[in-house]
């Protein structure tokens, strides 16, 4: 977890240091003060990327040639970027320069559900594989291999694909993207099944109306049902070659969770949709943790959009019952009155990019005792 946080010259905060909570950290202020900045700055130390920006010089104040953001992880690992000048994007881990983003991406496990997040469902498969991915990232050390593998040979049939090869050099790839690719399945469909178990029980805890509905994983593989992925490969061979692209295998996968057998976006309000795709991330954190011992960071931004007070207050209880350092943003005080605020928490006012932290009425009771 975050125990100290610095940004310079990030966006509209010039500069800013904070001593996160362990548990849950508010963030409250007025449209425009900073608040998805700053998660974005939390974001960018753990994904070396931004939710918002490809470029990531605008992340940088207008005005400087530099913003920097600096990460302390559990008291003792010291984590930097810099972004600017012509050197790009700097990382320092450990005070030693990072080699690969996937070792950066390793040690801070997090998750971001932005305020338009019941679009989970309006999303393409591309978005919901991602979701999975992340999961399997951080749960089975193994999958990277797999995944980036399945991605160099199925590059390679593609490229032999467009290059106009014969059949049986394109085919010549086959062996190898079947392997890696069956792998990739067995592993999406058993995270996903575990995924669901937790998912029905944090979903019912969040929202009472689907207390008793039954809840199924669908998982479209990639290729079409009853079929080997070996077979779907040979005989779409030729329509590929038109395509350009090899249609069919995991790259192609999709899932959804099907409730009383109905689509979710048939079925959900949009308050709903967006507890589902929380839901969603409170079993996936649940799992990592369970599995790993390991610890992540949670970010929701404005929470209460979509969501009534009554709602806001069991996703509170929830990021609670997991334990779980999280980050949220809202533009108005009401959150801090259903929050029972404790000492593992934390408020901060966020106003013209400064950042301060309110003073807590419940760490003054300790005082009583
Ligand atoms: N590179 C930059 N330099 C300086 N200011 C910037 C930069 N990029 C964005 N801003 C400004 O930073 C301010 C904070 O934006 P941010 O999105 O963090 O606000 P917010 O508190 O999340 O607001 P809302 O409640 O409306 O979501 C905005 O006024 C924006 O225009
Ligand atoms: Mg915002």
């Amino acid at each position: 977890m975050l125990t100290e946080l610095r940004l310079t010259n990030f966006r509209n905060i010039s500069a800013v240091t904070v001593s996160p909570a362990l548990g849950i950290n508010l963030l409250v202020g007025e449209n425009g003060s900073g608040k998805t900045s700053f998660l974005e700055a939390v974001y960018l130390l753990a994904m070396g990327r931004s939710f918002r920006s490809r470029n990531l010089k605008h992340l940088i104040q207008h005005g400087y040639e530099h913003c920097q953001v600096f990460g302390r992880i559990d008291r003792t690992i010291p984590l930097g970027i810099q972004l600017g000048g012509t050197a790009g994007v700097q990382i320092r881990l450990n005070n030693a320069p990072l080699k690969k983003l996937s070792e950066l991406v390793l040690h801070l496990p997090l998750q971001y559900i932005p305020a338009n997040c019941h679009q989970f469902f309006e999303q393409g498969p591309k978005f919901r594989r991602k979701v999975v991915d992340w999961g399997l990232f951080h749960v089975e050390h193994d999958f990277l291999f797999h995944w980036q593998n399945y991605r160099k040979v199925l590059q390679q049939r593609n490229a032999a694909l467009r290059a106009q090869k014969s059949n049986k050099e394109v085919s010549l790839w086959d062996g190898q993207l079947i392997s890696y690719g069956l792998r990739l399945t067995l592993y999406r469909e058993a995270y996903l099944q575990e995924v669901l178990q937790l998912f029905q029980y944090w979903f019912t805890q969040i929202c009472n109306d689907y207390k008793s509905a039954s809840f199924e994983l669908r998982y479209a593989p990639g290729w079409p049902k009853n079929t080997e992925l070996s077979v779907a490969l040979q005989s779409n061979i030729d329509r590929d070659r038109v395509l350009g692209y090899s249609r069919n295998g995991p790259h192609a996968a999709d899932w959804s969770i099907k409730i009383d057998g109905a689509d979710p976006l048939e079925l959900l309000s949009r308050g709903q949709q967006k507890l589902f795709y929380l839901a969603i991330s409170f079993a996936q954190l649940s799992l990592l943790t369970k599995k790993r011992q390991q610890q992540s960071i949670l970010l929701i931004d404005d929470i209460s959009s979509e969501l009534d007070s009554s709602h806001q207050q069991l996703v509170l209880a929830a990021i609670k019952a997991i334990g779980i350092q999280t980050f949220i943003t809202t533009t108005t005080d009401d959150l801090q009155s259903l929050l029972n605020i404790q000492e593992s928490d934390a408020v901060f006012h966020v106003k013209q990019g400064e950042v301060a932290s309110s003073h807590q009425p419940m760490l003054s009771t300790n005082d009583d005792t």
